[in-house]
């Protein structure tokens, strides 16, 4: 029986940071897929099933080109979408997509993010530090989870970290769901100039990073700005949004907390879960580029599906028991980094992040705990794209 579903694709339950709401979970019962109606009027669908999901992000009659797609919040109507940007291969299909992401695949590699175990644990240490030096009570977004993350991306591209003031709150700007379409393109011009000046500089002076490297290659200065802003917008707020949820979810569960701090070796199962419960990011969107039928339903050339990556990641028919937080579960097969040809390209980065930083907070602080009521943790709007808490206040016994 086909449904529709009203509630925001990108919403959480109310009074639940981790939860998708009530009505995405009911979706799921009545099928992988349901009908959704974009703002501005235009039928579309969102998938909820884990089976769905997996196979549209594989299958090539769905685009992901940015000139295509509508988004659950915005309103187009009357408004063209420009195409990608040159780089922007976020929001491209094969070919043009493959130019921007081969010449990165061999440099986020598992073997050579794991090379940078021992910088993230530095980094980590003098960030802990910090914080034991200045003393509880602390916010954990600014002393812990932006950093470290912001700190790796820069380092990996060569992006000096001392310059963030001129990126790095644009560049959060983008998913945060609070900052108008105008203030959104100021702040891609504004970033777009700073790495334009910061191209020319590798140019005439390559140092050693992934920018660098790639200017030997045939790729331009436009296209080299290009995929250096999707690097550092992906890089920089999806694995800080991890970090601080997914402190919040554990000291949420101090059960699950406890048995991670017993036993170390049970961290990287333990980020694996923490990636599919949190999903940080909930959904995204694909274009159809002919008719494809999906679950019996005909999805028509030019509609627009969201694949509701949170839900998906909460199928009980693929996850028993999907709304728990059980560490001890083997979570992988998770949707959190997507599927197909946009598969996270920073999955493993971000995991050497998090297999760092996690036990490196909990054991530092062994009263680590919420330094305001739950309920008074102020989390990002249901319209960010990639969802998280705006700070998380946390205190602990000296
Ligand atoms: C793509 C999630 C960290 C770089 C994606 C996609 C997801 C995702 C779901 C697929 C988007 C789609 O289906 O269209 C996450 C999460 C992260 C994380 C949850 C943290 C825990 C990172 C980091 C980097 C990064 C640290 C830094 C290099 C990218 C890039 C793409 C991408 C470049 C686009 C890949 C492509 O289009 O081929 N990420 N990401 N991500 N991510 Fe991540």
């Amino acid at each position: 029986e086909l449904h529709t579903v009203t509630t925001l694709p990108t919403a959480r339950q109310p009074g639940c940071p981790f939860d998708p709401p009530e009505e995405l979970i009911d979706a799921r019962r009545h099928g992988p897929i349901s009908r959704y109606t974009f703002p501005g009027g235009k039928s579309g669908w969102l998938v909820t099933g884990y089976d769905l999901v997996r196979s549209m992000l594989a299958d090539s009659r769905f685009s992901s080109r940015k000139e295509l797609m509508l988004h659950p919040t915005v309103d187009y109507s009357g408004i063209e979408i420009p195409p990608a940007a040159p780089g922007e291969f976020l929001l491209m299909d094969e070919p043009r997509h493959g130019r921007y992401r081969k010449p990165l695949v061999s440099k986020f590699t598992a073997r050579r993010m794991g090379l940078l175990t021992e910088r993230v644990q530095q980094i980590t240490t003098d960030h802990l530090d910090a914080m034991e030096q200045a003393g509880p009570p602390a916010d954990l977004v600014p002393a812990f989870a932006r950093p470290i993350p912001a700190i790796m991306i820069c380092e990996l591209l060569g992006v000096p970290y001392r310059d963030r003031d001129r990126f790095q709150d644009h560049v959060e700007s983008f998913m945060d769901g609070e900052t108008s379409d105008e203030d959104q393109i100021a702040a891609v011009t504004a970033t777009y100039e700073y790495l334009t000046e910061l191209v020319a500089a590798k140019r005439a002076d390559p140092t050693d990073d992934v920018l660098s490297d790639l200017i030997d290659t045939d790729l331009t200065d436009e296209e080299l700005r290009g995929m250096a802003l999707v690097l550092l917008a992906a890089g920089f707020d999806t694995t800080a949004n991890m970090l601080a949820l997914g402190t919040f979810a554990l000291l949420r569960h101090p059960e699950q907390l406890a048995a991670l701090r017993a036993d170390p070796a049970r961290t990287d199962q333990a980020v694996e879960e923490l990636l599919r419960y949190l999903s940080v990011a909930k959904t995204f969107m694909r274009t159809a580029l002919e008719d494809v039928e999906l679950a019996g339903q005909t999805i028509k050339a030019g509609q627009v599906v969201i694949a509701s990556y949170h839900t998906a990641n909460r199928d009980p028919e693929r996850f028993a028991d999907p709304h728990a937080l059980d560490l001890h579960r083997r979570a992988d097969g998770h949707l959190a980094f997507g599927h197909g040809i946009h598969l996270c390209l920073g999955a493993q980065l971000a995991r050497v992040e998090m297999r760092v930083a996690f036990p490196a907070l909990i054991n530092r602080f062994p009263t680590l705990r919420l330094a305001v009521p739950a309920e008074e943790v102020a989390l990002r709007p249901e319209t960010a794209d990639i969802f998280g808490v705006k700070s998380l206040p946390v205190t602990w016994d000296v």
